[in-house]
């Protein structure tokens, strides 16, 4: 089975009250369980990990590209557009990612359309709330089939 992380940064602990007309009504705990259940469907093994911590985003990194997980799907948070550290976390370890968002960044404050990985991702999908992390999750199925169209 491929071993995939699902990581989540800062203030996603608080989905589901965090600025629900942004951020939707799900819980983190309802996304993870969404995101499981289309993993398993998928025949991936998922393991998700969320962490307000930059320190701890980055050691999870590591241990993951020891632990054999083959891609990472990432929300990163505000990190995106501020750290260097997880963009060379993840260019680091090699670990192929796919960068999603709940809200479209694009569509909001300036400051949100930069981010230190999107130009290091396999792709990114942004504004399309919990779907948003399920179209990772199939991306992540196809790209790890024994042979995916490009
Ligand atoms: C976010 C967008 C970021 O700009 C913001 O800092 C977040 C959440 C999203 O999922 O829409 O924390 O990554």
């Amino acid at each position: 089975m491929s071993k995939v992380l699902l990581l989540h940064g800062p203030n996603l602990n608080l989905l589901g009250a965090r600025e629900p007309e942004i951020y939707g009504r799900d819980t983190l705990a309802d996304i993870d369980a969404k995101c499981q259940a289309r993993a398993e469907a998928l025949g991936l093994a998922l393991e998700s990990f969320q962490s307000n911590s930059e320190g701890a985003l980055l050691d999870r990194l590591h241990a993951a590209a020891k632990d054999g997980v083959q891609l990472v799907i990432i929300n990163p948070g505000a990190f995106t557009h501020t750290s260097v550290a997880l963009r060379d976390a993840l260019l680091g370890t090699a670990l192929p990612f796919i960068e999603v968002h709940l809200s479209n960044v694009h569509a909001r404050e300036p400051f949100r359309r930069h981010s230190y990985l999107s130009d290091v991702a396999l792709g990114v999908i942004t504004g399309f709330g919990v779907q948003s992390y399920l179209m990772a999750v199939d991306a992540a199925a196809a790209r790890l089939a024994p042979t995916h169209d490009r």
